[in-house]
């Protein structure tokens, strides 16, 4: 692994963590890396830094490249610990002229790191520094993913560093989203909106038409996370497509179960579905990492979701599942609940509760089955599987309705 050059005079110089596999919660199978960008002008400028674990990774790469000291400007594109980590270190080696960061970077790098004396100047969306040939341009990125980020362009490189936006969480020895098989990049990055960005999906939709407006020339995004994308059509296109919660034909089950009553009813429900031709992905929460079924989820127009009572609530595994996916805000879904109960039989009422949190659409009060489900009960599961299967098919229906319109208008 070394420092590798991904435009004139600009390198990458991060780290590759191979093993993490916890990221606040989301499962990170494959690794991750933490990208640091560095630009050799007439002014040296490195972009972000690395968690501080990996400092020595970065100095290293950093080494094949300069003399630590030789870096002129240091720009916080975000304060996260996995990109401001190793700062404070890289300030007292680099001694920089300059420190940039946008408003909100301030005042979060005053309260992780409350420097006294860093050379600290703030930039905003539109102003620019030059390094000598080349400029940076700022672009605010506010909540993208979070109040301080921030996006630097390069124009003479058609360049965007674009922060967390457009990451993925992948280890890998290439640094080109191109380098490797067809749609890995774009699987991971996926992953990695559903997880950290689909509760921002307005604030995506609004960059990028601020993008679209300002007529930005790119031929290269750099995130901070993962690949580098040399045909930023691909990913632009697709945070279009996940920013306006666009869903396939497909419904997504998620269950628990004790005594496999609620698999009964979970099974019962995808052949509903399938009966009308509805594509459907059933999942127990004891299987499948939440973060796993937040991405069937964000593609789904359905979700299901069922429970047995436990202490007049529901199963652990589901409240931790349903917790994170209500926090991520998914839209545009419909939504429908089921459990088996022994007496008090609260759980439906509960599923329900956090799928009116969630906006759905929730199209019958549920399905609740007393104990173990008899066939009349589990015909009652296969007929919820029917209805949420015809709603769903009259959705898109409608969809194409309205393109056929919206053509002969
Ligand atoms: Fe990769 Fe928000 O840090």
């Amino acid at each position: 692994m070394g420092a590798e050059e991904i435009k004139k005079n600009v390198y990458w110089v991060g780290a590759v963590d191979w093993n993490i596999r916890d990221f606040h919660g989301y499962s990170t199978y494959k690794g991750t890396t933490y990208n640091a960008y560095l630009v050799k002008d007439e002014k040296v400028c490195l972009f972000d830094t690395v968690k501080a674990s990996f400092k020595n990774e970065m100095l290293y790469h950093l080494g094949q490249l300069i003399d630590p000291e030789e870096v002129d400007y240091i720009v916080v594109n975000h304060v996260e610990l996995d990109h401001s980590g190793s700062l404070a270190d890289m300030i007292k080696l680099c001694k920089p002229e300059k420190v940039f960061c946008s408003p909100m970077g301030l005042k979060a790098i005053q309260t992780h790191f409350h420097p006294v004396d860093w050379p600290l100047e703030v930039v905003k969306s539109g102003d620019s520094i030059s390094l000598g040939s080349k400029t940076v341009h700022f672009l605010e990125t506010k909540m993208l993913h979070w109040p301080d980020s921030m996006f630097s362009y390069i124009p003479e490189d058609k360049l965007l560093i674009s922060s967390d936006a457009f990451g993925q969480h992948l280890a890998s020895t290439e640094r080109f989203a191109d380098e490797l098989p067809d749609g890995a990049a774009l699987l991971e990055a996926e992953k990695y909106y559903a997880n950290i960005l689909m509760i921002f999906s307005n604030n995506v939709q609004k960059l990028l038409a601020t993008v679209g407006e300002m007529d930005l020339d790119i031929d290269m995004i750099a995130p901070d996370h993962g690949l580098i994308w040399r045909h930023p059509a691909i990913i632009l296109e697709a945070y279009d497509r996940w920013s306006q919660h666009t869903a396939e034909r497909k419904a997504v089950i998620v269950y628990d179960s004790m005594w496999h009553s609620t698999e009964k009813m979970a099974k019962n429900i995808s052949a509903g579905l399938r009966s009308v031709g509805v594509h459907a992905r059933v999942l127990s929460a004891k299987s499948n990492h939440r973060s796993d079924i937040i991405v069937e989820v964000m593609g789904a127009k359905a979700v299901i979701v069922g429970s047995p009572t436990l202490n007049n609530g529901i199963l652990p595994t589901m409240a931790d599942v349903l917790t994170y996916m209500k926090g991520l805000r998914p839209r545009k879904k419909i939504g429908a609940a089921f459990g088996s109960f022994g007496w008090s039989g609260e759980s439906v009422k509960i599923l329900n509760g956090f799928l009116a949190d969630m906006q759905c659409e929730i199209i019958e009060p549920g399905v609740k089955v007393k104990n173990v489900p008899d066939k009349d009960a589990l015909q009652e599961c296969f007929a919820l599987g029917v209805k949420v299967g015809k709603a769903i098919n009259e959705a898109f229906d409608a969809e194409v309705d309205g393109a056929v319109v919206a053509a002969e208008d």
